[in-house]
């Protein structure tokens, strides 16, 4: 199939790939000349393990290129995608502007019928708005289209994977041709197909992501029982994922969710519910629990520390989550200015976002490290915020002995009690005794 995709951040980029992969002819266009000048040398913005090489093969077979020409990516294809960014406006809501201004140029340059597919994570009703919106554009003009919402849930980090290896496809449509062509499309996938109207598909990816945000924030709420009662929460979402109406996938607690996805979603989805008068109360929990949960690490330093005043404590972790270079709604960029404002020197620690977290967070009282041990040299603290293998993996007795007190303050659980204690470390974990 011919395949246009306008927006190439995470899930343009990797679902376009991922198509030319099986052997669609596909274009990736985006208006950033930048971004796409870097695709076709293979540069790929984002850091994505097991992109780059599906991205090469592909564009080396003749199936996948890239473009900032949108009028000869819709004139060439059948299917176009609309995979760009919704971020989160001041508001809470979804910033639709790109959305829209995608839908606009489709408009302008359609010829002939074709399938115009929303990827983008958008609030329900905008597939009916584009439809419309694009409607009003070509007027009079004979030409017909469909409009479908089929939503993306792959994760980042693990993006190709999720993509390839896809549990199911959503698809919302105005129309059962629509319906049927994107259905073939995902056949290779070999994966569930629930086709749904167009309201039905965007409600899906949402509530989705808000469930997994509130299985997050409930066992984060279980770890702080557990913690009051002497419990250890790792039993506890062990034995609860035993039953399999519950799955223990997602009930790892912690500092709480971060990134580009859950914590907009949550935020689209509460200011959605709002629209419409109604209060959707649990949701405000999940949202409020999570903010709460990211301060439990500097309330436990201060346990072990007492004062943070001239206390130098090492942050291994930066980004949301391992095996990604995104910061975006990361607990690092909470938790490090409060450390700061308490009077701690912070020495940060990350292997792919050391520059980025510069920008974001400044110089003062905050030095940052790509080696692990010397971040740790001489701390009065180490603070884990993100499960990298670097930090799975360090030499515990060489830090043990590197550092100025054993202090391991853990928001991940990275480690075994009895290892921690042999080691001769204070640890103090999440929802586990000390
Ligand atoms: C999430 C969803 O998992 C995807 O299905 C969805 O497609 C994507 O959002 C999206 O909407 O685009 P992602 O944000 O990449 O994917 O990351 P996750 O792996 O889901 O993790 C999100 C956050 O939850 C991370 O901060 C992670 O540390 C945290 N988390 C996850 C926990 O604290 N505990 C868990 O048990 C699982």
């Amino acid at each position: 199939m011919k395949i246009g995709v306008i927006g190439t951040g995470y899930v343009g980029l990797v679902s376009g790939t991922c198509f030319s992969d099986f052997g669609n002819r596909v274009i990736c266009c985006d208006i950033d000349e930048g971004k796409i000048e870097r695709l076709k040398q293979y540069d790929i913005p984002i850091y994505e393990p097991g992109l780059e090489p599906l991205v090469r093969k592909n564009v080396e077979r003749g199936n996948l290129s890239f473009t900032t020409d949108i009028p000869q990516v819709v004139r060439e294809s059948d299917i176009i995608f609309i995979a760009v960014g919704t971020p989160m406006s001041p508001t809470g809501e979804a910033d639709l502007s790109y959305v829209k201004s995608a839908a606009a140029m489709i408009a302008d340059h359609l010829e002939s019928y074709k399938v115009i597919v929303v990827k983008s994570t958008v609030p329900v009703g905008t597939g009916r708005m584009v439809q419309r919106m694009i409607q009003e554009r070509i007027g009079n003009k004979e030409i017909s289209f469909d409009v479908v919402s089929n939503p993306e849930f792959l994760r980042e980090g693990s993006a190709v994977y999720d993509c390839m290896n896809m549990e199911r496809a959503i698809i919302g449509s105005t129309g059962d041709q629509a319906a049927s062509i994107i259905k073939e499309l995902h056949a290779p996938f070999e994966t569930r197909v629930l086709v749904t109207d167009l309201e039905s598909a965007e409600m899906i990816k949402y509530a989705a992501n808000a469930f997994l945000a509130a299985k997050i924030s409930f066992i984060n709420s279980i770890a702080n029982l557990c913690e009051r009662f002497g419990a250890d929460v790792t039993d506890v979402s062990e034995g609860m994922g035993l039953d399999s109406r519950i799955s223990g996938k997602f009930l790892q607690a912690g500092i709480g969710y971060g990134g580009s996805c859950f914590p907009k979603d949550t935020e689209a989805l509460r200011h959605m519910s709002r629209s419409v008068d109604y209060d959707f109360s649990m949701l405000d929990a999940v949202i409020d629990t999570n903010a709460a949960q990211r301060m439990t690490v500097v309330r436990k330093a201060q346990d072990v520390l007492g004062n943070l005043s001239g206390k130098t404590i090492a942050v291994l972790g930066l980004t949301f989550k391992p095996n990604t270079d995104d910061l975006r709604y990361a607990p690092s960029l909470d938790v490090i200015p409060v450390l700061v404002s308490q009077g701690a020197a912070v020495r940060a620690f990350d292997p792919v976002a050391l520059a980025e977290a510069r920008k974001i967070l400044g110089q003062e009282s905050i030095s940052y490290y790509d080696d692990l041990y010397l971040a740790l040299d001489g701390a009065d603290a180490c603070m884990i915020l993100t499960e990298w293998d670097e930090v799975l993996h360090m030499d515990l007795t060489r830090v043990q002995k590197l550092m100025s007190e054993p202090v391991v303050i853990d928001g991940r659980n990275c480690f075994p009690l009895d290892l921690m204690r042999a080691k001769g470390f204070r640890y103090a974990s999440v929802g586990r005794p000390e």
